[in-house]
This record gives C-alpha cells, structure tokens and sequence, in this order.
C-alpha cells in the first residue's frame, strides 16, 4: 500500500529530537511521499531545508491565515524566491481563520489575496486552510478560479465541499473524521466521491482516534484511511490507491 501524507508540519519543533525516527515509521506505514508544509518564512525555509535531506519529502512554502500580520513585500519576495526551489510543491498554508482570529481579518484577507495571486503568478498549487471563514474564503477563491490546489483538513458543509470541487480543489481529510462526535463531517466525506479525496494528518496537531491527545505523526495517517475506506465502504487499499493517485496528480509528483 502506497500512501501520501499530503499535509504535514515536520519543521515544528516538536520532531525536532526524533524526525529520522518519524520518517522511519511513515515509511514503515507505507507513506511514499510527504508534503512538509510552512505557515511563514522560517517555517517555509526550514521545510525546504527537511526536504533537501529526506528524499520522499516535499515542500509548500506560504504565510498561514495566524501569521497574516508577518506579510511584507520582502517577505513574499524571500517566498516566491523559495517556490522556485525543485522540492518545492505548492503555496501554502494560506486562507482564513475567524476562529482564532490571530491577524485582523482584514488584514489576512489582503495576505490571502496576495499569495492566491502569486501562486497563479507562479502557476503553482494552493493548500488552502478555512475556519469559520467559509464565505469570504469561497468569495477569494472565486476570484481566482480555476484552481489547483486541496482545502485542507475540510470541516465544513456538503455544500462547501461541492463549490471547492467546481472550482478545481481536492477536498483533504484529516484525524476529525475519526472522531466520535464527528457523523457530521463523514457523512461529509461519504458524499465526496474519492476521485476529488486527498488524506493528511495535520501532524502534530489532530492525531486520530485511537491516538487523540498524543503528538500526530505521518504514520497515524492508516487509522484515518481505514475510517475513509469504512466511510466508503470500499477496501482500505482502495482508498489509498485512489487517494495516493489523487495526490500526485495535485502536486506533480512522479
Ligand atoms: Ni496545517
């Protein structure tokens, strides 16, 4: 079974004692590839850096929706200096999150419009985080469709999962659907037909059930393809099958 981790935050310091012991069990897992993804300029290099040593890693480079307020021209210049980087596989993390509401909204909108306009620019991928912004992310995204790129870690309705769909985006699941409370979000997931599906941990954060609570890692990613392959009703090396197909067509990889 070959998976791909298409969301992954290797360049936290979490990994920073244990990362070739991560590597060694997401290979063990079955993971083939990792996209290693930054939330600002540090995290972005260092991504680059991670994936220049481990050759099944990738690298998005991007300013997430909580770091808005770090956009500068020289900021997005060292960016868009980075994208051209060969490990380099899409922009992101970038969006919206009126949940925690880091920056000024005002200001991560002019931050989101900006990156979605350099990553058509650079005709490069978007991985594209959205909480409790649904509408005015859909209203950024319409301005620049078609898209390539994923909603990542999607939580939200059927009907939000459609119109990313009909704009070009991969839909990416994440450890929630394994959650007890969450028969929303999978009967989400159930409707989302698998050609559209990408997985992802979001590690560290939203390990799965039966792991919730523990430090996430890319080989946690089975308990969230065996959720999918039960939401589905299809074998789980099915959905990894598509899933993994899926992913290297979003990102390019061979
Ligand atoms: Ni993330």
């Amino acid at each position: 079974m070959e998976i791909i981790e298409t969301h992954c935050h290797l360049n936290n310091e979490q990994y920073a004692n244990d990362l070739p012991a991560v590597i060694e069990r997401a290979q063990a897992s079955g993971v083939v590839h990792l996209i290693n993804i930054g939330w600002d300029v540090a995290s972005s290099e260092k991504a680059i850096q991670q994936a220049m040593v481990y050759t099944n890693m990738k690298a998005a480079v991007g300013i997430h929706p909580h770091d808005a307020d770090t956009i500068s021209d020289q900021a997005l210049a060292r960016l868009e200096d980075l994208a051209i980087n060969d490990v380099v596989v899409a922009w992101g993390e970038i969006g919206l999150d009126y949940y925690y509401d880091n920056s000024p909204r005002e200001i991560q909108r002019e931050a989101f419009r900006r990156q979605m306009a350099m990553a058509q620019r650079l005709q490069i991928p978007v991985v594209i985080h959205s909480r409790d912004a649904t509408e005015d992310t859909l209203t950024i995204l319409r301005e620049y469709a078609p898209l390539q790129g994923v909603m990542h870690c999607f939580s939200g309705s059927w009907e939000t999962a459609k119109t990313c769909i009909d704009l070009g985006l991969y839909i990416g699941f994440a450890g929630p659907i394994t959650f007890k409370n969450a028969n929303r979000l999978r009967a989400v997931a159930a409707r989302v037909p698998l050609e559209r599906l990408v997985v992802e941990t979001d590690c560290p954060y939203l390990s799965p059930e039966p792991l919730r609570g523990r430090r996430n890692e890319p080989a946690y990613l089975q308990h969230t393809l065996a959720k999918l392959a039960e939401i589905k009703e299809v074998d789980i090396v099915e959905v990894a099958r598509v899933t993994t197909d899926n992913a290297r067509t979003l990102f390019g990889l061979a």
